[in-house]
């Protein structure tokens, strides 16, 4: 049984949950930082009830990353083994809404950790990284080669962060630092007991068609059907939030290993499937109809993009186990017993 000590970053939200668990699982100690910004203690303390027995090696703080004196504190109390780094804004529009507000907390949060953990000789990191580094991919399937471009803040934030930790280990080589390049987490935990809970207006597909679903809203609309695809609608590399919690704990596992220095990884499945697929593949696993609104496209989405999965699967060992049904199915298992994720209907903006 392993028995290291990790502290996760915005581990109270969707990815973040679903890594916890496993980790707990695994047999590892595990410390959560998260300031709530886009989560509630409601999920962490379903975590740990999930863990049973594990749950105990579960610790909690309530801060904000660019806190450095509480970061201070949280390192000056444990000594940690590695940090796997998910706390950041993500919402796409909102960045082109608010790009100081994502420059300041994802590139001073991140910056902070790098320094605070500098401080206290902790140098194995995992950043949460994503697939919109990749832009308007040229080809198909994805290689961790293809050129990097950024379409809005968000995912500006994204690239700097990546080119922030070549540097780090360029200056000194003692760092260890996976980049993992997350493609779409959907899906939850198939207990129904943790998944993902957006605030307000959902901005991806699955959330959004899981809100349908419940009645929470009353259409679906589809951000263009004349793209270049097999149904004309854009086509995504879904990936079960499972698979990718698993994913982190095969980077955790790599960092192990002497001299990676800072490496970047794609976790997808390697398959491409389309909005339509996708919301037929819902409706089968919900028995429920979602009515679509046909739309222009969304400013900014690519037209197919999904991951090449060799490298992963050579270097982490680590490969995705779940298909689109399986996904579906968990994401409305959650749904169907979660119509008001962690919150109740009085809690909801709609
Ligand atoms: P999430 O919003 O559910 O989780 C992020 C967590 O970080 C939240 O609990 C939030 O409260 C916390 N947080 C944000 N800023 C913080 C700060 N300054 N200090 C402390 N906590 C802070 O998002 P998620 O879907 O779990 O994503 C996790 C990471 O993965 C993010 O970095 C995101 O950009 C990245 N990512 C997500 C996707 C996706 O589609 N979900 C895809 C690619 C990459
Ligand atoms: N879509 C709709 N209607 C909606 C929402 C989405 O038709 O209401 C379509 C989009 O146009 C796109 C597909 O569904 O064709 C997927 O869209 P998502 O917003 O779910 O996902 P994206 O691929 O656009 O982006 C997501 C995250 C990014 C992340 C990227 C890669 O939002 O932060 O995956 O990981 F970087």
């Amino acid at each position: 049984m392993i028995s290291k000590t990790v502290l996760v970053t915005g581990g109270a939200g969707y990815i973040g949950t679903h890594t916890v668990l496993q980790l707990l699982l695994a047999g590892f100690k595990t410390v959560v930082v998260d300031n709530f910004d886009n989560s509630s203690d409601v999920a962490i303390r379903r975590v740990k009830e999930l863990a049973g027995e594990f749950g105990n090696n579960l610790s909690f703080h309530k801060a904000d990353l660019r806190d450095r004196d509480a970061l201070e504190q949280i390192f000056v109390s444990t000594k940690f083994d590695a940090v796997i780094h998910f706390a950041g804004l993500k919402a796409v529009g909102e960045s082109v809404q608010k790009p100081l507000l994502y420059y300041n907390n994802n590139l001073n949060g991140t910056i902070t950790l790098l320094e605070v953990m500098a401080a206290h000789g902790c140098k194995k990191l995992v950043f949460s990284s994503s697939a919109t580094v990749y832009g308007w991919p040229k080809e198909v399937p994805c290689t961790e080669e293809f050129p990097l471009s950024a379409a809005n803040p968000y995912g500006r934030t994204k690239l700097i962060i990546e080119e922030i930790c070549r540097d780090v280990y360029n200056s000194e080589q003692d760092w260890k630092i996976i980049l993992l390049r997350y493609f779409n987490p959907v899906g939850a935990h198939p207990s129904g007991y943790i998944g993902e809970d957006p605030r307000g207006i959902p901005n991806n597909l699955m959330p959004f068609v899981q809100q349908v679903a419940v009645g929470r809203r009353p259409t679906l609309t589809v951000f263009g059907n004349d793209y270049n695809t097999i149904d004309g609608t854009g086509v995504r590399d879904f990936i079960h939030v499972v698979d990718l919690a698993y994913g982190h704990i095969a980077a955790l596992l790599k960092l192990d290993e002497s001299n990676i220095g800072c490496e970047v990884y794609n976790l997808g499945t390697g398959k491409g499937t389309s909005v339509l697929e996708m919301v037929r593949a819902f409706e089968q696993a919900s028995g429920k109809k979602i009515p679509l609104l046909m739309a222009g496209r969304r400013p900014g989405d690519a037209e197919i993009v999904y991951a090449s999965t060799e490298k992963a699967e050579r270097e982490l060992n680590w490969k995705a186990k779940y298909g689109i049904d399986e996904m579906c199915r968990d994401q409305w298992n959650w749904a169907s017993k979660n119509p008001y994720g962690y919150g109740s209907e009085e809690d909801s903006t709609d």
